[in-house]
């Protein structure tokens, strides 16, 4: 015990030393102590020393089968960024663990804590196949809200499982709308599974989900909400298409939001069959009596063989509107009407 209680005291006196030179502790991975397959270990000793950790890894290639921490646990009131390599960012590849569940759960701290943030950046994720529909690369499992995960600069790519779960384990009221998980100049590609993100689970309302600057490239379902509201400003979706019968864009279930700004959505597959996917019974957007907006929104021979884009059931409602400001709907060979439902 009394040898234990030195190191400890140790490791604070060195970061006293640390924190007054960057407020921060940063990390380097893989070190004599720790490595990716031991995160929580190294997450679990460093938040005593402070409440800002910046880990670096410093390979450029981790196979799965280096990857053995499947949770993360967040501690209360403690900052953590995950960066990729300062060269070439860092790769984390799945394809030696096919069939094996392998992803990361992201489990926050239990007691208050105030907008505690856990951010990715510059990691590259590829080759995730799990062969199950309800698999996902993260799956965030909450009781609280108050945090931020943030992926910045961060690519997906081939999957046949969701990217995201937020699966909510309590109903929660809030008043006021709050971004919980931003995607920040991100590219998915070939995301070829049941969906690429999933909100589900008891109800919370005014859950944000906000993708900036990024890019969907050959992807499927890209979003499926039970509750929550999602935002698309600036981005670029290409090719999307659906797997399931849903919606190829998003799927509003229950009491969602959906937000689309300076955005432009095409598909330039219409001349092969791969754009048969657009060709079904599939709507483009398919809600529940949810708010929708539009703003400075293209979208480029999005089609299907329903004659219409967004199938609007509007049985649940507290806002039921959509609004549709500067943009431009143009398709080479359909025409399509949105069904159900009055326009602003
Ligand atoms: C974590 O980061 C957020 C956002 O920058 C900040 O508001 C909060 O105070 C930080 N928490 C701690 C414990 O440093
Ligand atoms: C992440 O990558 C971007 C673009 O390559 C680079 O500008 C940025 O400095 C990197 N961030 C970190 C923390 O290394
Ligand atoms: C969503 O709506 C369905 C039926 O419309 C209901 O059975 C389910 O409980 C609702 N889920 C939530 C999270 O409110
Ligand atoms: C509209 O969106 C496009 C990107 O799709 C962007 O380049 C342009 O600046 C936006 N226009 C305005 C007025 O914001
Ligand atoms: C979309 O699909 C077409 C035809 O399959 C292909 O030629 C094109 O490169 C794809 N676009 C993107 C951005 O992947
Ligand atoms: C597309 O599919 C149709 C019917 O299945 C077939 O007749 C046609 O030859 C196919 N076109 C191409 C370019 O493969
Ligand atoms: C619906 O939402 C829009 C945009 O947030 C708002 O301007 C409008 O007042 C809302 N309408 C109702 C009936 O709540
Ligand atoms: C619609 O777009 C115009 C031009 O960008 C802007 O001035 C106006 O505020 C927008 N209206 C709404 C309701 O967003």
């Amino acid at each position: 015990m009394i040898q234990i209680n030195y190191f400890i005291l140790i490791l604070l006196l060195a970061s006293v030393i640390i924190l007054k030179k960057c407020s921060a502790i940063d990390v380097y991975i893989p070190n004599e102590k720790y490595d990716i397959a031991n995160i929580n270990d190294l997450i679990q000793h460093y938040s005593l020393l402070d409440k800002t950790i910046k880990i670096h890894i410093t390979k450029n290639y981790i196979y799965s089968s280096d990857m053995i921490a499947q949770q993360i646990h967040i501690p209360e009131n403690t900052n953590i960024t995950l960066i990729g390599s300062s060269s070439l960012g860092t790769t984390f590849d799945f394809s030696n663990k096919r069939n094996n569940v392998n992803n990361f759960f992201l489990i926050f701290g239990d007691n208050e804590y105030f907008w505690q943030q856990f951010i990715i950046e510059n990691i590259t994720f590829k080759n995730f196949y799990t062969y199950s529909l309800q698999q996902s690369l993260f799956y965030i499992s909450n009781y609280k809200i108050n945090y931020k995960v943030i992926f910045k600069h961060c690519s997906f790519v081939n999957s046949d499982s969701l990217i995201l779960i937020v699966d909510s384990q309590n109903s929660i009221n809030k008043n006021q709308l709050d971004s919980h998980v931003l995607f920040d100049s991100c590219r998915f590609k070939k995301i070829k599974g049941n969906g690429v993100i999933l909100l589900h689970g008891k109800k919370i309302n005014n859950y944000g989900i906000k993708i900036i600057d990024s890019e969907f490239t050959s992807c499927n379902n890209i979003a499926k909400l039970y509750f929550g509201n999602i935002e698309f400003d600036y981005c670029k979706l290409t090719n999307i298409s659906s797997s399931v019968n849903s919606a190829h864009f998003v799927e509003m279930l229950n009491d969602s939001s959906l937000m689309i700004k300076n955005t432009v959505i095409y598909n330039n597959n219409n001349n092969n069959n791969d754009s048969i996917e657009l060709q079904k019974m599939i709507p483009f957007i398919r809600n529940n009596g949810n708010l929708m907006t539009f703003h400075n929104v293209t979208l480029r021979n999005i089609q299907n063989s329903l004659g219409y884009l967004i199938n609007d059931i509007g049985q649940i409602r507290s806002n039921s509107s959509i609004y549709i400001n500067n943009s431009y709907f143009e398709s080479n060979y359909r025409v399509y009407n949105i069904i159900n439902r009055n326009l602003y």
